[in-house]
């Protein structure tokens, strides 16, 4: 049992999976972009076959986190172990050719290349043959658009562009970093369904979203994230939105969204 406080309140109850046995395990994890310290020594599991939702403000320091896990970002001390391996000094490549996939903010696809090329680019090494197949059988809308540059697509064409790299890798984590930002309601709708999909299929999802009921009906566990620190690890049904929501992600005790109206607006 390990437990966590920060402005004297929050406090970590259970450990999401028993040790050793997490795919993605961040340990003291501290980070940041030259003297600026981001991340505080951050401990966060994500379990076999399970969603995991990490939610803060905007600055708090979500994507940094995913950065630190995928490699993108060194972190100046602490761990971070994959698979049950500490590949804490390992580059991202690495990473994903053991079955991390990594969708950044901002999608990462290659808006000057065709769709088709892109897609080919996502598949990694260690997958020696290119079976488009089942992305496209989850985003049937690219199978049209296959010489389409991609760059000339809409913004929910492109996000589910960038989400297709999740089933041509061929995962067993996937980060996603708030796949569903500036995409109208009906496209967060099927993003949604998609990040389900992948979820029932086994793979385990580590996202960072504004929807925070959306994400939270997602998940089985959760951490609030505040200034670089975890202020709560636990289960979403132990969220208490009227205070912890508020205290640590600004919004009011209705249940509503970051930013959001209803939870379907953005
Ligand atoms: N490349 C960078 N160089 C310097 N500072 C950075 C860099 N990237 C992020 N930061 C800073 O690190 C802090 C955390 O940023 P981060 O992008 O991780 O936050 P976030 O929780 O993902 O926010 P958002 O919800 O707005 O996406 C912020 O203060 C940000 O300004
Ligand atoms: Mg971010």
């Amino acid at each position: 049992m390990r437990s966590v406080e920060a402005e004297g309140s929050m406090v970590l109850e259970e450990p999401p999976c028993p040790s050793g046995t997490a795919l993605l395990c961040l340990s003291g994890v501290c980070a940041g972009y030259g003297n600026v310290e981001v991340l505080r020594e951050v401990d966060l599991e994500v379990p076999p076959a399970s969603v995991v939702s990490l939610l803060g403000a905007n600055g708090a320091g979500k994507t940094t986190l995913l950065r630190v896990a995928s490699g993108l970002l060194k972190p100046t001390r602490g761990i971070v172990s994959l698979f049950g391996t500490d590949v804490t000094a390992h580059k991202p490549y690495q990473r994903a050719n053991v079955g991390l996939c990594h969708i950044p903010e901002g999608r990462g696809i290659f808006p000057a290349l065709s769709v088709r090329e892109n897609l080919e680019l996502s598949v990694p090494l260690r997958t020696r043959a290119v079976d488009l197949e089942r992305a496209l059988a989850a985003f049937p809308i690219l199978a049209g658009r296959m010489r389409q540059v991609a760059g000339s697509m809409s913004g929910g064409e492109q996000q589910m562009l960038a989400l297709a790299r999740a089933y041509l890798c061929d995962p067993r984590i996937v980060l996603l970093d708030e796949v569903s930002m500036g995409l109208a309601p009906i496209v967060v709708d099927q993003i949604f369904e998609s990040i389900r999909h992948l979820a029932d299929l086994g793979i385990s999802l580590l996202i960072v979203e504004q929807y925070l009921s959306r994400a939270l009906e997602l998940s089985n566990y959760v951490y609030l994230i505040d200034h670089g620190r975890i202020t709560f690890a636990g289960r979403p049904e132990s969220l208490d939105e009227g205070s912890i929501l508020h205290s640590y992600l600004g919004v009011d005790s209705g249940g509503q969204d970051k930013g959001a109206g209803d939870g379907k607006e953005p």
